[in-house]
């Protein structure tokens, strides 16, 4: 039986994918997106993900705007992260035509906390921008977390930063709202950091593979994977040559295969303080800090299937 999830979302590229593998693989019934300030100002992000939902054939599955910027930090900038090759900012509407369909009248945080508060079968909640609206929830809902059967977080980082030496994106762009989450108390946490979907790094000559399916959505991955390798080429060349990390849609992969991703389960916290570390996730891989686990932590990814389901999904034959 498909499992429901709900994809929390700051639709960018990489977030495309993953909105785009939970709508048209079996495995999943997407109960819903709902956005955030992240990639890009909430908004674009809410356009981007009716765009995409819209261009594959799945304008059903609603749509809800979350929060405009970070839970405690008023002074952040609202991020705009998503460059070109020559460094610009990227447009903030993804290639793909304007969307027909409309996001829901009510907001993300508020369909979170009374959708977890009806629910009769488990909902997999897969947080993959900063983590705004799940804290939210959290803070307006004392019981939210017992609620979450599961929660899925792409986010975070061991053995190196994207956005700063110390820090990934996701984590950095919202460390309060991080730092809550980690420490709420989730049943069963699986963070996806960097350090796995560097290792499922999806390649040129893979892109070339989605755009042959002729399909909306390999035609569309393509367009958005590519994008992502140009810039990557020149800003932060992978090992791989050519290639870039899909992060969003590993997280959704490892709801749809567990076996796609390599855990240990650790104790996970966020820095919310220090000038050099602000938004890195510590983790307690040699157990110095005597807490007990609350997390189960990718630390690898298995490219090949990963860049398989992608295929096969996007084909229409998953
Ligand atoms: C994360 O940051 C965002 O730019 C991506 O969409 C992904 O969720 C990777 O650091
Ligand atoms: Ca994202």
């Amino acid at each position: 039986m498909a499992r429901k999830v709900i994809l929390d979302v700051d639709t960018g590229t990489d977030d495309a994918v993953a909105v785009m593998l939970a709508a048209l693989h079996p495995a999943i019934d997407l109960v819903g997106c709902t956005t955030v300030n992240g990639n890009i100002p909430v908004q674009y992000c809410t356009d981007n993900t009716l765009r995409v939902l819209d261009h594959i054939g799945r304008g059903d599955i609603p749509v809800y705007e979350g929060l405009s910027r970070p839970l405690a930090r008023l002074d952040f900038p609202v991020p705009r992260r998503e460059r070109d090759s020559s460094g610009k900012y990227h447009p903030d509407a993804l290639p793909v035509p304007a969307a027909v369909s409309s996001k829901q009248g009510v907001g993300a945080v508020e369909f979170l906390i009374e959708t977890f508060r009806a629910a009769t079968e488990e909902i997999v909640l897969v947080p993959v921008g900063p983590l705004t609206n799940i804290a939210a929830a959290l803070a307006l809902d004392p019981g939210f977390a017992k609620r979450v059967p599961e929660i899925v977080v792409m986010g975070g980082a061991h053995a190196l930063g994207n956005v700063t030496p110390s820090a990934e994106f996701n984590i950095w762009a919202d460390p309060e709202a991080a730092a809550m989450v980690f420490a709420a108390g989730f049943e069963k946490l699986t963070l996806v950091p960097l350090d796995a979907t560097h290792r499922a790094l999806v390649t040129k000559t893979q892109c070339e593979e989605l755009e042959a399916l002729g399909t909306p959505a390999g035609q569309a991955a393509a367009a958005f994977i590519g994008h992502r390798i140009v810039v990557h080429d020149t800003h932060q060349r992978q090992d791989v040559p050519h290639s870039t990390p899909v992060h969003d849609a590993l997280a959704v992969g490892s709801v749809i295969d567990p076996s796609l991703i390599g855990t240990r389960r650790l104790h996970v916290a966020v820095e919310t303080q220090g000038a050099l570390t602000v938004g890195r996730t510590v983790i307690d891989t040699h157990f110095r800090g005597g807490q007990a686990p609350n997390a189960d932590v990718a630390f690898d990814a298995d490219a090949a299937r990963f860049f398989e389901l992608l295929l096969r999904t996007f084909a229409g034959k998953a």
